[in-house]
């Protein structure tokens, strides 16, 4: 199902958070207790960490929508990037008893045992973002998300048909090793590529989803390999990284070295718009909305849909100029 519709999805939850503080007014529900004496959803979050402007978007649309207000309590756990940082956030909410548990999993696997833990106390468990990989998909109650592999066949599209006329050497950034979207995006961008003789990927290696990281990376490239035509950066993050590598040696990027990315912040829209980057496959970071309204379901007992894929768009340079002076994030 895809959602794209904010507005009428903010509505929406205003709606469903109105019906419910009446009826906790009355007693019903699975909501806990709030400070002012008002039902709240009480829930509890592990977020990845603070990687990338994605992820800074993404935490951000989450903490404006689980407010009082919308009838939430909020407890936020930052995992610095550590799967075993999570592990111990979600037995931490567990042992308080919150209503719901939602987290983005840094990485795909190791969440049996703990999400057992969580079906065993009755908690329901939603996803955000990221996938996991385990022997049992009733251990969560639902996923939202973008497609990976679509976003990295997207990008691959892209190289393949504006770039893979002529023989070309491709670098490859990917995002944090064993995480979902550095899997799926690879996946999608090797699946589209790979009829395309002209197209080698001579290099990918791991810039862990930040900018510092596609920069260190991105200059050991540049010397490492005679030849590099085209940079696919699994984030937009890790391409700004890159892009000050590229400048440093004395090229030109978007020119001498084409670069595709996948997430479409402010800062990767602005490069290009600048001509910097060639094109951006978007991976949408506004899942506060979508995520409050399936915790309420999900707190009231509700049944939900076990897979929710969000929509994202694509831009070139030219569609970047048109989109960027009303960017969200
Ligand atoms: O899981 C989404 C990815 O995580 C984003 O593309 C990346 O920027 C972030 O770190």
């Amino acid at each position: 199902m895809n959602r794209n519709s904010m507005g009428a999805r903010m509505l929406g939850l205003v709606a469903v958070v109105a019906v419910v503080t009446v009826a906790g007014c009355g007693g019903g529900g699975s909501s806990s207790s709030g400070s002012g004496g008002d039902k709240t959803v009480t829930i509890g979050f592990a977020q990845v960490g603070s990687e990338s402007g994605w992820r800074t978007a993404n935490t951000q649309s989450i903490k404006s929508v689980l407010t009082k207000e919308n009838g939430f309590t909020l407890k936020f756990a930052d995992a610095q990037q550590k799967p075993e940082n999570q592990i111990q956030s979600i037995r931490s909410f567990i042992a308080q008893k919150v209503d719901v548990i939602a987290f983005s999993p840094v990485v795909t696997t190791g969440w049996d045992t703990v999400l057992e833990e969580a079906k065993a106390a009755k908690i329901p468990v939603i996803l955000t973002d990221r996938a996991v990989d385990v022997k049992d998909d009733s251990l969560y109650a639902s996923f939202i998300g973008s497609d990976f592999v679509d976003e990295g066949k997207r990008a691959g599209v892209y190289v393949s048909t504006t770039f893979g006329t002529a023989p070309i050497s491709v670098v490859e950034l990917q995002g944090t090793t064993g995480s979902a979207p550095a899997i799926d995006r690879k996946k999608g961008f090797a699946e589209a590529i790979a009829a395309n003789p002209n197209i080698k990927v001579v290099a990918s290696q791991t810039g862990n989803f930040t900018r510092s990281e596609g920069k260190q990376v991105m200059e050991g490239l540049l010397q490492s390999q005679p030849k590099i035509d085209v940079l696919f950066a699994h984030n937009d993050d890790m391409a700004l990284g890159a892009i000050e590598a590229i400048e440093a040696a004395g090229k030109k990027p978007g020119q001498d070295i084409k670069i595709v990315s996948i997430d479409g912040v402010k800062d990767g829209m602005q490069a290009l718009t600048d001509g910097k980057i060639n094109y951006i496959v978007e991976c949408n970071p506004l899942l506060g909305p979508d995520l409050a309204t399936l915790a309420k379901k999900v707190a009231d007992g509700g049944t939900v849909e076990k897979r929710i894929v969000t929509k994202d768009e694509a831009f070139d340079q030219a569609a970047a100029k048109v989109a960027l002076p009303s960017r969200k994030y």
